[in-house]
């Protein structure tokens, strides 16, 4: 274990000290200051942890400045070209790619969880046709834990692999169901002859008067596009479903959590948003030079939605891939889709500017992600929730991962204190 030798001079008042330091198997370093507070008295202060690893993981490994992205060690232009949004969830949560005999099983199993209990039918009754579906994901996660009283204790290790299997399962259904419900169309069962990708396309658009016609290209491009969002390391709702968790936290109310964070317009909520934007530019018919200058100034509450990253510094491989796939696909559809077009000029404008150069910021995953989806017919407030449902094997590798490890604690961050120091209750009749 290598060690760091500190020495700090606070107020006149010198101290040196020796903190581990340690290496990740990709080379990466990071100061241990577990001791930190008990050997000097101080805490470190990092408000966005833009500077602090909260955890040591094996899952998935990016590299801002490369962009690269790998899951269990396998580069995801790999696994974007060659596997499937199963396999692939399988891999996260298990660590090793499937024999053929384990993702048939893995297969089956998700096939048959594919329904929700008949009550919770009902629940969607309650809810306006306008409600946004994140809203009813995020609740009817966390209401399947009522169907599952097992599943309760997180600590029970042999409910994990039936209680991840549901959840990755039945989000698809509790999903098409939402968007149904916004559209006032029946609920379509899933289906156990069809896959795991052409089962939400079924379920959202198949309707009980004809027969629905699954095209595969656009069951290929989802799963595609479901593999690029399955994990990502510590960002904002892994780290919630982690936070959640580490007080034994049931699975359900954890991604019930992530759910949430997921639904923030900085994070999962931007694929959403960046539609909006381009309709938005579009209808004002304005250059797209005019955003982009919006964009840079402060006074202006504007922001270039799918652009930018906390990680990457370069550009995001994911967008990369996203971007080629959308312009093969819509070509061979013959889709001809004007947001395509200004997003294009704005990346094109945006990135010959030095302000978003020099603070590198190029389009991230959510940039192009909606214009496939758009293409596909799926409306714009579904965007996220199939962000979410590619999500859900990340989540949950990453909850089983911190429930694995014997060292993990509640995560119980301090604070510094700004407030008013001591001061005493002041009678009505003596204050101002
Ligand atoms: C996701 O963490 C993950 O891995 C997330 C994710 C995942 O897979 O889980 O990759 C998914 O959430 C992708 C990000 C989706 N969000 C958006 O596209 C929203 C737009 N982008 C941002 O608001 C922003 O870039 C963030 C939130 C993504 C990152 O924010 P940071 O790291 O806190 O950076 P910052 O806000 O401090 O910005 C640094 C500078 C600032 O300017 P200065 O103060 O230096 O002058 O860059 C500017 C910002 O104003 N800036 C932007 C901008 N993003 C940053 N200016 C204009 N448009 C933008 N989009």
């Amino acid at each position: 274990m290598d060690t760091a030798k500190l020495v700090l001079n606070i107020e006149g008042k010198e101290q040196s000290l020796d903190l581990p330091v340690i290496t990740g198997s990709e080379k990466e370093k990071a100061l241990d200051i577990g001791s930190l507070r008990a050997k000097t008295g101080l805490v470190a202060l990092d408000p966005a942890f833009g500077n602090t690893a909260s955890t040591l993981s094996a899952i998935t490994f990016l590299d801002g400045e490369q962009g690269i992205l790998r899951y269990r060690g396998i580069p995801i232009e790999e696994l974007g070209a060659h596997s499937n949004f199963v396999e692939v969830a399988y891999l996260l949560i298990n660590g090793q790619l499937p024999t053929k005999s384990q993702l048939e099983s893995y297969r089956y199993n998700l096939t048959r969880h594919s329904m929700i209990h008949e009550d919770m039918k009902r629940f969607f009754d309650g809810y306006p046709s306008t409600a946004h579906p994140m809203a009813i994901l995020s609740s009817m996660v966390c209401s399947l834990s009522a169907y599952y009283p097992d599943a309760l204790d997180a600590m029970n290790t042999e409910m994990f692999d039936i209680t991840a299997t549901r959840i990755l399962s039945k989000v698809r259904t509790i999903s098409a169901y939402a968007y149904k419900k916004s559209i006032g169309q029946p609920f379509v069962y899933p289906q156990n002859h069809l896959s795991y990708c052409a089962n939400i396309l079924n379920m959202m658009f198949s309707v009980p008067a004809e027969p629905y016609h699954i095209d595969e290209e656009w069951v290929k491009i989802l799963n595609l596009l479901l593999i690029l969002h399955a994990d990502h390391e510590q960002n904002c709702s892994t780290s919630t479903v982690r936070t959640v968790g580490s007080a034994h936290t049931n699975l359900f109310a954890s991604i019930s959590a992530g759910v949430c964070a997921l639904w923030g317009p900085l994070h999962g909520g931007a694929n959403q948003e960046v539609l909006e934007m381009l309709e938005k530019i579009r209808v004002s018919g304005d250059s797209v030079q005019k955003y982009v200058e919006l964009a840079k100034d402060k006074n202006s509450t504007f922001r270039l939605m799918g652009f930018g990253h906390r990680v990457y510094k370069n550009f995001d491989p994911r967008a990369t891939l996203i971007k080629g796939a959308c312009d093969k696909l819509l070509s061979k559809k013959g889709v001809k889709d004007p947001l395509l077009d200004i997003a294009r000029r704005l990346e094109e404008a945006a990135l010959k500017d030095s302000y978003f150069v020099e603070r590198k910021l190029y389009p991230n995953v959510d940039f192009y992600s909606g214009i496939i989806y758009r293409a596909m017919g799926i409306p714009t407030d579904m965007f996220t929730v199939l962000f979410a449902l590619g999500r859900l094997p990340g989540w949950i590798a990453q909850w089983k991962e911190m429930n694995a490890d014997k060292s993990t604690r509640i995560v119980r961050p301090r604070q510094i204190y700004t407030g008013e120091t001591e001061r005493h209750y002041v009678p009505m009749d003596k204050r101002g």
